[in-house]
């Protein structure tokens, strides 16, 4: 999982820039990123026909390059958020910097543990219930199962969800999934906070509710990084945004820059 984290010793020695010290204070930095996927030209019929096929080397496959030639970087403390239309990278990007996807190309350092909200249902588990979830989805933020029964109370209160527990997923909506990632993310004061647009599902109250621990991570010094479609919430509470375009950055720059190109576009 922590393939694509770099240490800092590695990267210090990829970029020389780094061992000057200037770059302490980047929690975050991306350079000459570039994300290729493979996929399958032909359709196949049958497990059975894939397998034939690719022994017989008679697949073809196309490269998509969903990102290209990304850098950016993020101070500790700051907030950046991320814009752009759909299928421009975001949500590609924000996995390669939880460590969830390696890129093709680039290197990708992270200074900190990072709690990933990423696309709704990544790392929930649709046919376990909300209680199995939450130890699911702690471990895979790296909690002890000790530390989620002592936080398991706190999680559940916070997520307004507490008669749905013992349900499984599928039946929940989709807000009800945001309000107990969310939960769960945030039950820790992570260093690096990610957050992939799932805030917009949620309904009004939980999206205030959310923002205000947003808020309250950030001031004791979380490092945020967000994609949201919603540029009033982006202008209030970032301080860089990159705009991706196509897989490229269109503009990285301070929010209001970034935002005003962005909306006359
Ligand atoms: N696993 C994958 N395999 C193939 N293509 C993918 C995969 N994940 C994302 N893509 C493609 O990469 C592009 C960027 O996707 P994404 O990062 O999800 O964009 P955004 O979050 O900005 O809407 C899209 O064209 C998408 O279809
Ligand atoms: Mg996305």
């Amino acid at each position: 999982m922590n393939t694509t984290i770099d240490t800092q010793m590695g990267a210090a020695s990829d970029c020389p820039a780094a061992a000057q010290g200037d770059d302490r204070d980047r929690i975050i930095q991306i350079s000459n990123v570039s994300m290729r996927f493979r996929m399958a030209n032909d359709r196949v019929r049958s497990i059975k026909e894939y397998f034939v096929k690719r022994l017989r080397r008679e697949i073809e496959y196309r490269e998509f390059e969903a990102l290209h030639q990304v850098s950016f970087d993020v101070r500790r403390g700051e907030v950046v958020g991320l814009i752009g239309r759909n299928g421009a990278g975001k949500s590609t990007i924000l996995k390669i910097i939880s460590g969830i996807l390696k890129p093709t190309e680039g290197s990708v350092l992270v200074r900190g543990n990072v709690a990933p909200m990423l696309e709704l249902g990544s790392g929930f588990d649709m046919d376990m219930t909300g209680r199995e979830n939450v130890y699911i989805n702690g471990a895979i933020l790296g909690y002890t199962e000790k530390f989620i029964n002592e936080k398991y109370e706190e999680i559940v209160e916070f997520s307004e969800i507490g008669p749905f527990m013992d349900v499984p997923l599928r039946n929940y909506s989709s807000g009800m999934i945001a309000r107990l990632a969310f939960s769960i993310a945030t039950v820790v004061k992570p260093e690096i906070l990610i957050v992939d647009e799932v805030l917009s599902v949620g309904d009004a109250e939980f999206q205030q509710k959310s923002f205000a621990r947003m808020m309250e991570l950030m001031s004791g010094g979380t490092t945020v990084l967000f994609v949201s479609h919603t540029l009033p919430q982006i202008r209030q509470m970032c301080s860089r945004v990159v705009w991706l375009h196509q897989g490229k950055v269109q503009m990285f720059g301070p929010a209001k820059e970034v935002c005003d190109a962005y909306e006359t576009l």
